[in-house]
């Protein structure tokens, strides 16, 4: 059977490499890929548009569609492929408007009491700006329309509150996608992310997963994409767990059903949980994704013990109640590592080196890179994901490092602290007493 992986990144790369892995898989393209994702039973497409794309299904034969990012669900892919009865899992262009409009998302959680910060939303400037003076910082902006992880400002002064304003409504710095700010009250805790698959009814939920989304240790300097990931994460408890899809993901499907737009498509909820212990504190939705994250697939994906086709077939089948996912017990941790002046605009071209081979409990999936003759070079701001697997912790973030102190590229950042809230979670191991 062939398949059909459509995007470029580490999240890619990862769902390819675990679909290839199904004993009835023999061929998975990748559209357009990376330098990861060619050779083996992976193979790069050139293509892009959602019409070249469905022509080359229907010319190779493929069986089904997976698609990786917002983009080309937020421009109706799945609209074409369904029309000319092609399988493809993914949310419709209506319903990804979950990930491709905050306001559509926030107007949505409070029609159906899914738990949410309090917001409002505004087009125009002065009464964005007499918002913010009446609600005071820390305070959080953020654009209306896909920015590429770019569109949210946490303000912690009233200053930065009023210049992120003025950069979204005043100059257009976003374009459209600013042209409308969504200004939502600053929550505390700490982050989870939960991904779930759905079939537009039934929901089978992934393992649970934490991201890092600030470029230095300690969780200091500017958001990015992701700079680390690991799953599961020990905030979601099993009580946690039920409360999430009880509060938070039961509620969304039924609403959009509700709303004549049914989910189909993975369907990722950023959470806020309260700090503290109390089994009651509040979870809220920081926002919505209608695609997996990236870099959380990775380590998601090293967790599979299952075929990740049989799942997927009954997803678009409209069976997922009939589809279960093995995980493998131990965690996985993901590293990233970035290039060169990322997340402003990265240096690109840097040759790397001192990739290791594939291996069950270690993989480094690629992302923005490129083959350049036999050399793999970079070719954006977050290039590599190092990810393995380990009894702990503790375990798989020293066999990530390892992988990552060979694996070298002119320029590499990447964080040394990626899982540092699962380790304070999990008591140190006893040092063996002197003598014994
Ligand atoms: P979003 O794209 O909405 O997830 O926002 C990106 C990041 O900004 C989140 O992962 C959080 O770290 C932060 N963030 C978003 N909304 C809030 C909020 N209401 N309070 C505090 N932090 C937030
Ligand atoms: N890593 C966060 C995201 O994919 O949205």
């Amino acid at each position: 059977m062939k398949l059909l992986v459509i995007g470029s990144g580490g999240r890619e790369h990862a769902l390819a490499w675990r679909l290839a892995q199904s004993p009835r898989v023999h061929k998975v393209y990748v559209a357009p890929g990376n330098g990861g994702t060619q050779g083996g039973s992976l193979e790069n497409v050139a293509l892009t548009s959602a019409d070249d794309l469905a022509d080359f299904v229907q010319r190779e034969g493929i069986a089904l569609t997976v698609v990786g990012p917002e983009a080309p669900l937020a421009a109706g892919v799945v609209d074409t492929f369904r029309a000319r009865g092609l399988k493809i899992f993914g949310p419709t262009k209506a319903a990804a408007q979950l990930e491709s409009s905050k306001d559509y998302a926030k107007a949505f959680m409070v029609r159906h009491n899914i738990p949410t910060a309090r917001y409002e939303t505004f087009t125009d400037p002065a009464a964005a700006h007499a918002y913010i003076d009446r609600e005071g910082a820390p305070i959080v902006i953020k654009a209306d329309g896909l920015a590429a992880g770019k569109g949210v400002v946490v303000a912690a002064t009233l200053e930065e509150a009023h210049a992120a304003v003025d950069a979204m409504l005043g100059d257009g710095s976003l374009g459209a996608a600013g042209a409308r700010v969504v200004i939502e009250e600053c929550l505390l805790g700490e982050e989870a992310s939960f991904i779930v698959m759905v079939d537009g009814r039934h929901v089978l939920a992934l393992a649970t997963s934490q991201d890092h989304k600030r470029l230095r240790d300690g969780d200091e300097g500017p958001n990015t994409g992701g700079m680390g990931a690991y799953s599961p994460a020990p905030v979601v408890t099993p009580e946690m767990h039920h409360r999430i899809m009880r509060e938070v993901i039961l509620p969304t499907v039924q609403g959009m059903q509700r709303d004549g737009i049914p989910y189909t498509g993975f369907l990722y909820a950023g959470l806020m949980i309260a700090p503290g212990d109390d089994p009651d504190r509040a979870i809220k939705v920081l926002e919505f994704n209608c695609r997996m994250g990236d870099p959380e697939t990775q380590p998601i994906m090293m967790r599979v013990k299952s075929d990740m086709l049989d799942v997927f077939e009954h997803a678009v089948a409209g069976t997922l109640d009939q589809a279960d996912i093995v995980w493998d017990r131990r965690t996985a941790l993901g590293v990233v590592l970035a290039a060169h002046n990322y997340p402003g605009t990265p240096r690109t071209g840097d040759a790397i080196s001192g990739l290791p081979e594939d291996a069950a409990d270690c993989m480094v999936f690629h992302a923005a890179t490129k083959r350049d003759g036999d050399a793999i070079k970079t070719s954006g701001g977050r290039v590599l994901c190092v990810t393995a697997l380990g009894d702990s912790v503790r375990m798989a973030r020293e066999r990530v490092y390892e992988t990552v102190d060979r694996v070298v590229f002119d320029g590499r950042q990447y964080r040394g602290d990626i899982g540092w809230r699962a380790l304070k979670r999990t008591p140190a191991p006893a040092k063996p007493k002197a003598g014994s």
